[in-house]
């Protein structure tokens, strides 16, 4: 089989409800990689390698040259926030990069300036935003539809794909209305509180056929109406919550426990962390949304119920702390018991000093990526392989997540080898080991 993805022709837009500190932070990045000024560190797209083949073959391309993804040359960034604010006053105001840096791009991030957003200030209480749309649900998700369309025009954009980097909302649960198509349009025309803001970018983007990935922790797309919605225009999408920080710690050390068979009995993780996202998340309810989000990992990876021996009693406690002086620079410690050979408790320690946007910023791009990258692939609705990158992903009703973040790279990479008719890699190699072995001794 040899591939047949459409090839990434012209520009691509990429669409960002939210233009805060991820996302001011990923314009800012790919301005400087096109200006040559810096590298896309953490983008496994555009640094990563991929195997193919036997090891003998010693074939292993970067990425981003064995799969047809648009370049970074081609993008070209808009949105919507709240606050009026352009790309370059919003990276500044949000302090993650240098100002000698930001700068440099003063004059690409400027003309990068927000659409009015579709707001309802009862999901994100701690925030006083006035740039909004008016009018009932249905009315905003036709003005979101009319921004794309017109932003698509005047940016001469071949494809566009929508990422939601906006604030992470309160929670809530899908309800009746979030059941079917026919029921999420009545309510978006009855102009149904339970529809979320968030919910009314992603229908939009759907209903145009224009891929979603959502980078927070809400629902959003994660509703049978809208995966319906993805399903009839043939549309990709994927979500939820951007992997960063802890949990990507955390899907990367619990696998390796787990392999050793190693018991686990308490799991306590704090963050401080002073950026807006923190302000939000220190409402209660939005803070919700965040836990439910975090919580599911590490018993998706160690599965109390398969082994409660190990994990049949394991305590896993999360909490997030608003503290300004750390700004977006948030620190994270862990304190894991884990108990070995005849139950002798030993604990691990973990104190990550790390930078929120820095990254979530390659996350989003590659999502943004590989999402347009599926519709070219005419790949629809839920896109599981890209997981990898989400800490809770979406998947199949009914069907639990995969959180350990080696299988999700095999998913991911052989997804990639299957797309480009490739061989899948097993890594079983008694095909060839046999072989090798006689040629050395022969
Ligand atoms: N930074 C990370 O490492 C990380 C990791 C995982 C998930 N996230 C999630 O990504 C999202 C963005 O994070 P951030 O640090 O950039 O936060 P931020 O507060 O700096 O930016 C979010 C922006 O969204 C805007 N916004 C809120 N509601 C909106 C709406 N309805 N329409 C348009 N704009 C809206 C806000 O005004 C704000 O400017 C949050 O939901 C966060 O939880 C971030």
């Amino acid at each position: 089989m040899k591939s047949n993805i459409k090839p990434a022709e012209g520009k691509l837009g990429i669409l960002i409800p939210g233009l805060g500190a991820v996302a001011t932070t990923l314009i800012a990045g790919v301005e400087a990689v096109k200006k040559g000024i810096s590298q896309p560190i953490g983008s496994v797209s555009q640094m990563g390698t991929i195997r193919l083949g036997k090891r003998t073959e010693n074939r292993r391309p970067k990425i981003k040259d064995f799969v047809p993804l648009a370049n970074l040359n081609d993008i070209v960034f808009g949105g919507w926030d709240v606050f009026e604010d352009n790309v370059f006053e919003s990276a500044t105001n949000a302090k993650v990069l240098e100002a000698g840096l930001l700068n440099t791009l003063k004059a690409e991030l400027e003309v990068i300036k927000p659409m009015k957003a579709a707001f309802d200030k009862n999901y994100a209480k701690n925030l006083t935003g006035t740039y909004v749309k008016e009018g009932t649900r249905y009315e905003l998700a036709q003005a979101v539809m009319e921004d794309i369309k017109n932003f698509q025009a005047k940016n001469n954009c071949d494809r566009v794909v929508l990422v939601w980097c906006g604030s992470t909302e309160i929670y809530y649960e899908a309800s009746e209305i979030h059941s079917t198509l026919e029921k999420f349009e009545q309510a978006l025309i009855d102009d149904d509180k339970r529809i979320a803001p968030s919910m009314i970018y992603a229908y939009a983007a759907l209903k145009l056929g224009v891929p979603f990935a959502n980078g927070a922790p809400n629902l959003t797309v994660d509703i049978p109406a809208l995966i319906e919605l993805s399903k009839i225009t043939k549309t990709p999408i994927a979500g939820k919550d951007f992997k960063t920080g802890q949990t990507l710690m955390k899907t990367i050390l619990a696998p390796g426990l787990a392999a050793r068979a190693l018991g686990v009995n308490g799991w306590f993780s704090t963050n401080i962390l002073g950026n807006r996202d923190g302000l939000v998340l220190d409402d209660p309810d939005n803070f919700k949304t965040k836990e439910v989000s975090k919580l599911g990992v590490l018993e998706d990876i160690l599965r109390p119920d398969e082994n409660p021996d190990l994990y049949g009693d394991l305590y896993h406690k999360i909490r997030i702390n608003y503290y300004p002086p750390h700004g977006d620079n948030k620190e994270s410690w862990d304190n894991i018991d884990i108990f070995g050979w005849l139950g002798y408790k030993m604990q691990i320690k973990i104190n990550f000093l790390c930078r929120d946007s820095i990254l979530a910023a390659p996350i989003a791009l590659d999502l943004a990526l590989f999402i347009d990258m599926a519709k070219r692939a005419n790949l629809s609705g839920i896109q599981e392989w890209l997981s990898f990158y989400l800490k809770s992903p979406q998947t199949a009703p009914g069907l639990p997540a995969e959180n350990d973040i080696f299988k999700q790279l095999i998913k991911l990479e052989n997804t990639l080898r299957h797309l480009m008719g490739e061989d899948l890699i097993t890594h079983l190699g008694l095909d060839y080991y046999e072989d090798l072995v006689e040629d050395v001794i022969s």
